[in-house]
Parts: structure tokens; C-alpha cells; sequence
């Protein structure tokens, strides 16, 4: 990947800044400090280099799905949602009108500010969509992990929740929860908590022995809280988070996939290969029925071919690799080489296993820990595995899928911090103060007038254009472009520019804080209960 190739809206569809690859929507998120990557759930979350979270962590670019998303959202046209992982089952979804749900979940550590406002737009966006849509108030993570009181909590959760509503979550049709008030989150904890153990936790999270056990369980919980719209119905589900969370994204993946009673992969032969291995044989595989297409191709066939390939030295996999591949076909000897899928008996009671084999139509060899098919395609069989699992106790999950946004930088230049007012506008902020806030911002300007209208602004480096970027333009791509080309093009100098995002700024409150005002009337008929009974 080159430097260029990550602007993150530089060569998707309708990108509001035409083609040019530097014409890039969002900036760094606070670019400063140390260019290495850290994803630390709890630490200081700045991101220096996006690129490096697609090189080290394998999230991938928003732009590759961008195109199958009907009808995207602005933070996705924008590439202020730059990154995801697996998002093309929920896209899939969307298209063909299937289940799909949404997640997210928020510490109430203080006021909602308008980097919570991305998320909270994310969930109703889905939910707008078709999704089944859940908000939940992480109260025991911000009770263990940072140390709020409960009265505390009770206070920001009120707040988290009507801005929800008020931007336009619909309680009716969604789910609004509290960690530590739902009985079933906290079961399916405890059953996840039996697939991770500490060193795991460690070596993600870098606990030690010092750790706080309800910590500890504050992880698990938010585990079960990005499984829980599958409890009952395994389903796409997307969680709209920051970067700083995929560290969580990849533990619940990778648990979804511990606790089902049976797993789904592919195969050549009756032994367990890798996927390295898989490779290695999928590709003699190839290679031998295309010149031998009507001869049955044994696993000793294709050791031969392989230790003939090895000789040339015309092999790119590893010498381990190779070596172990070509061991096990030799062991399996005569036994033919046929692809197939495999359904691996993980968690299955014995009933579920029996009655796997009985569903299973078509050509099928059965193991004592695994049943070979031959007549299903992967999905196929992944489906029927859930479908069996679930009538009988087991979970279905699929792998959880997220997107990534970028931070905003904080108006002050730097970060946007919660602990700092200046460098963030809270949704509870007076309008006026608002305004003032976007007054005073850093801007990308240049220090004169005349030299502004020479070089143009830098707009990708701008506090205030991200503003428009993130919220004031909505859902007005033509404005943020107009916005950015102005600024770039030397038309637009940022004391009449700062005016304008002000002005939006003090409207967008306004028109928030009522219709929290609205809410808080409503408040009393839903069933959302934000007092916890420990306060
Ligand atoms: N850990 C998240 C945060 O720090 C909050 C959270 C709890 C969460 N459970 C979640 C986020 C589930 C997404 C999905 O903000
Ligand atoms: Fe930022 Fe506006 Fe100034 Fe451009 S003109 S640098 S967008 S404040």
C-alpha cells in the first residue's frame, strides 16, 4: 500500500472532493506524538498514522465495501469512516433486505460530545437501514476501569441516552441497556469468560498481575455485550467504534468462534492441514486434475508432485510448510484427494453431533470429531451447523463485524479530550458557548490574508473544516465540497469561514437540546431505567 493510496475517500464513489488523491476529507486525527500505533482500549487513543492499522492490524480499507453499501452515509462518502473488518455481511445484508444488527456501546465518563455524536449517528443510520439497533451505557467498565461513582454514571448515562433519542435513535423498534442491569449480557459473560483466560487477556491488553478483576470482567462484559443481538438470532451485526476499540472487536471474533458447538472449514484429505497447508494442496490439487481430468488424484500424487516442485525450487511457500504437507500426504497415501467441506465438532453435545450427521444431505464421512461433506458449499454447511446448534442449546454466532471512524482533532489543535472543554463541543454546551468554541478554534489558515489567498488554506489540516466534514454539512456533500475547494482555492479566508461554522454550530445545539427537552418529557413512558439500583 502506498502513502497515497489511504485517503481514505480518494477513489470511492461520489467522493465529495473529486478524484485528486490529496484531496483527502478527514485529516489525522490529532497528528501529533509518536508514530506508532497503539491500540489501547483505555490509553490515550490518538492514531498518528491510519495506514499503519490496515499494515499491523489487518482492518481494512472502508473504501473496498464502500461500493456495495446502498445508499452510504455521509461518514462513509466522506471516509471519516475509514476502516472496517468484515463489513461486506452486514453491506450484503442491507441489499438483500436480511437481518442485520448494530452495537455500540458508550462509557459514561462525562457529557456527550460531538465525537460521540458519530457513533450515536452510526447506530440510528443502521437502524434507519433496516438494522436491529442497540445503545448501551458501559456502567461497569466506567465504574472498574475508571473509577466513576455510580452517581456519576447515573448522571452521564441520562445524558448519553437522550442524546440518542435526539438525534434520532427510535426507542420502540431499538434496544437501550445498561451492562450491569442485563441479566442475560451477564450470563453470556460468564460462558464467554470460560473461552479466554487471563494470559490471553494479558497479552491483548497488557494486564498483569496488578489488574482489577472487575476490569477484568468489564472486558468480558462488553465480549457479550457485542454478541448479545445474537443471543437469539445469529445475524450480520456491525459495532460502529473507534480504532482504539479493535483490540475488543478481535477478542469477541475470535470468541464468537470458540463457544460454537461446531466449526466450518475446508479440506483435501481426512487429515487437519493449516491454512498455509490447505494452500499448498488446493494448489497441487489445481494442478494435477487439470492434467490428469479424468484420473482419481491420490495424496500420494500430489506429495510427488510437490517434492518435484521442491527440487526445481519453484516453490514460495515455507520450507516448514512444505515439508509438513508433503508428510501428511505420504502418510495418507492412497486415500484420493477430494475437496470438501468440514464441520468440526468444537462444544457439540453428543444429541447435536448425532443430529448434525442426520441433517447433512448428500455424501458425507463421519469422524469422531469432525464430519466430512461433499455435497455442501462452505455457507451451506455453516448454516446448517448453526441452524443444529441452536436446537440445541448452542450459540450460532457469526464473527461480530466493525467499522472504524477517525478521531476528531480537538478545536484546540491536539486531541479532542473529554478532560479538556476547550477541545471539544459537548452536546450540553450552551449555543452560544458553542458558537464561542468555534470562534476561537485552530484553523488550517495561513497567518496572512494575502497569502491565504495565494497558497489557499489547508483545509485537510483544519479543525474547522472537519467540522463541516463531520457534522455541520450533514448530509450536503455539495456544501463540505464547496467548503474545502473555497478553502483550498484561496476563496475562502477563515475569519468568515470560522462565522459560518459557528453559526451551524450554535443552530445544530439549539435544535438538539430541544428536542432532548422533547425527550426528557418522554422519558417517563419508555422502559429505560438509568438509575442503577447501587446508586
Ligand atoms: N469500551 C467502550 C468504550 O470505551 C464501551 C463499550 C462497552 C462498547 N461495550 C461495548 C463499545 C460494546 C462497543 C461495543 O467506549
Ligand atoms: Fe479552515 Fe475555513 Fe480557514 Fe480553510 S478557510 S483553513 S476550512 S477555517
Amino acid at each position: 500500500m502506498t502513502d497515497d493510496s489511504f485517503a481514505g475517500d480518494s477513489d470511492g464513489a461520489e467522493s465529495p472532493h473529486g478524484t485528486e488523491e490529496t484531496r483527502d476529507v478527514a485529516t489525522d486525527g490529532g497528528a501529533t506524538g509518536a508514530d506508532s500505533v497503539a491500540l489501547d482500549p483505555w490509553g490515550s487513543s490518538t492514531v498518528s498514522d491510519y495506514r499503519k492499522l490496515f499494515d499491523q492490524f489487518g482492518i481494512e480499507t472502508f473504501d473496498e465495501v464502500l461500493g456495495e453499501v446502498p445508499a452510504p452515509h455521509y461518514l462513509m462518502r466522506r471516509g471519516v469512516i475509514f476502516g472496517h473488518r468484515d463489513y461486506r455481511a452486514v453491506a450484503r445484508a442491507m441489499r438483500e433486505d436480511d437481518p442485520f444488527a448494530v452495537l455500540s456501546g458508550f462509557m459514561p465518563t462525562g457529557d456527550p460530545h460531538i465525537g460521540h455524536k458519530l457513533v450515536f449517528d452510526e447506530i440510528i443510520w443502521h437502524q434507519q437501514q433496516g438494522g436491529d439497533a442497540y445503545g448501551l451505557i458501559a456502567d461497569l467498565e466506567a465504574h472498574s476501569a475508571r473509577g466513576l461513582s455510580w452517581d456519576e454514571i447515573d448522571e452521564h448515562a441520562h445524558n448519553y441516552i437522550l442524546s440518542l433519542l435526539a438525534l434520532g435513535f427510535d426507542p420502540e423498534e431499538g434496544t437501550l441497556y445498561r451492562q450491569s442491569t442485563n441479566r442475560e449480557v451477564q450470563d453470556l459473560a460468564f460462558e464467554l469468560g470460560i473461552e479466554a483466560n487471563f494470559s490471553e487477556l494479558g497479552a491483548i491488553y497488557d494486564f498483569d498481575g496488578e489488574t482489577d478483576v472487575s476490569h477484568m470482567q468489564s472486558v468480558i462484559t462488553q465480549m457479550a455485550d457485542i454478541l448479545y443481538p445474537q443471543l437469539d438470532d445469529p445475524k450480520p451485526t456491525v459495532i460502529p467504534v473507534g480504532p482504539d476499540q479493535d483490540p475488543h472487536v478481535r477478542l469477541a471474533r475470535d470468541l464468537a468462534a470458540r463457544v460454537q458447538y461446531f466449526g466450518v472449514t475446508e479440506a483435501y484429505a481426512s487429515f487437519e492441514t493449516d491454512p498455509e497447508e490447505r494452500a499448498v494442496i488446493a494448489d497441487a490439487h489445481e494442478t494435477l486434475t487439470d492434467r490428469h481430468p479424468d484420473e482419481t488424484i491420490r495424496c500420494v500424487d500430489a506429495a510427488n508432485y510437490l517434492e518435484g516442485k521442491r527440487e526445481e525450487g519453484a516453490t514460495d511457500e515455507t520450507a516448514t510448510t512444505l515439508d509438513s504437507t508433503i508428510t501428511m500426504l505420504r502418510e495418507a497415501g492412497k486415500e484420493p484427494l477430494r475437496p470438501r467441506v468440514r464441520v468440526v465438532d468444537r462444544n457439540a453435545t453428543e444429541d447435536a453431533f448425532e443430529a448434525l450427521i442426520e441433517a447433512i444431505d448428500g455424501e458425507k464421512r463421519v469422524y469422531d470429531e469432525h464430519i466430512d461433506t461433499f455435497e455442501l458449499s462452505r455457507e451451506e454447511a455453516e448454516d446448517l451447523a448453526r441452524e443444529v446448534a441452536l436446537d440445541h442449546g448452542g450459540y450460532g454466532f457469526r464473527a461480530p463485524s466493525s467499522i472504524y471512524h477517525r478521531f476528531m482533532t480537538g478545536l484546540t489543535g491536539g486531541k479532542m479530550s473529554s478532560s479538556v472543554p476547550a477541545s471539544h463541543i459537548s452536546l450540553l454546551d450552551d449555543p452560544e458557548a458553542g458558537y464561542d468554541k468555534v470562534k476561537s478554534a485552530t484553523t488550517g489558515g495561513r497567518e496572512t490574508a494575502e497569502k491565504q489567498r495565494e497558497l489557499g488554506g489547508e483545509a485537510d489540516e483544519c479543525p474547522v473544516y472537519e467540522l463541516y466534514a463531520y457534522l455541520l454539512a450533514d448530509d450536503d456533500d455539495e456544501f463540505a465540497t464547496e467548503v474545502y475547494e473555497e478553502c483550498v482555492g484561496g476563496e475562502r479566508l477563515c475569519g468568515g469561514c470560522k462565522e459560518q461554522a459557528a453559526e451551524l454550530m450554535e443552530e445544530f445545539l439549539e435544535d438538539h437540546q430541544e428536542k432532548r427537552a422533547e425527550w426528557e418529557e418522554k422519558l417517563d413512558n419508555l422502559d429505560i431505567e438509568f438509575d442503577s439500583p447501587r446508586a
